[in-house]
């Protein structure tokens, strides 16, 4: 059994199998999975253990932003893109990014070890431009300095503060 399906029966001892609990179930897949989605073969598995159609699986799925259902990079690079940001500097933070990852907004790197998305506000504003590289946020950054965070993570060191 992959890690994948281990995660969805490990989660439907969570006794409510309403929303949340779908949800829930979703992210624990998503989090189990080395490539960060949810596979159709996870969302085929979530429906039979509650007894629930496929297309509320895949419904509840893409409503949140927070779950794929492609596969992606080994971390998530989240960029936000909201005006509070934006306004302090996001687009060249965001250029730096892309080139240094040689990959646009939506793109996985050829490696594998990054996707680079965009999302609407990650609640750090107060240290706009921010970004959140899996659950780490970084923020007042530069496009020197997301750059620099970028390769301490090719490094295998991750560094920065949490909100
Ligand atoms: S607007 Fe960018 S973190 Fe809130």
């Amino acid at each position: 059994m992959s890690s994948s399906l281990q995660a969805v029966k490990d989660s439907v001892t969570v006794p409510a199998a309403g929303q949340a609990a779908l949800l829930q179930m979703l992210l624990a897949v998503q989090d189990a999975s080395p490539e960060n989605y949810v596979s159709e073969e996870a969302v085929n598995e979530i429906a039979h253990l509650l007894d629930i159609s496929r297309s509320r699986v895949y419904s509840t799925a893409s409503f949140y932003s927070a779950i794929s259902l492609k596969p992606r990079g080994q971390h998530i690079i989240r960029v936000c893109i909201n005006a509070p940001c934006e306004n302090a500097g996001k687009q060249a933070v965001l250029a730096a990014l892309e080139q240094e990852l040689g990959v646009s907004l939506g793109g996985t790197t050829a490696d594998g070890r990054f996707t680079l998305e965009g999302v609407s506000c990650l609640g750090a504003c107060y240290m706009s431009p921010a970004i959140k590289i899996d659950k780490q946020l970084y923020g007042d950054l530069t496009a020197e300095t997301a750059v620099a965070v970028i390769r301490r993570y090719r490094e295998g060191e991750a560094i920065g503060h949490t909100a």
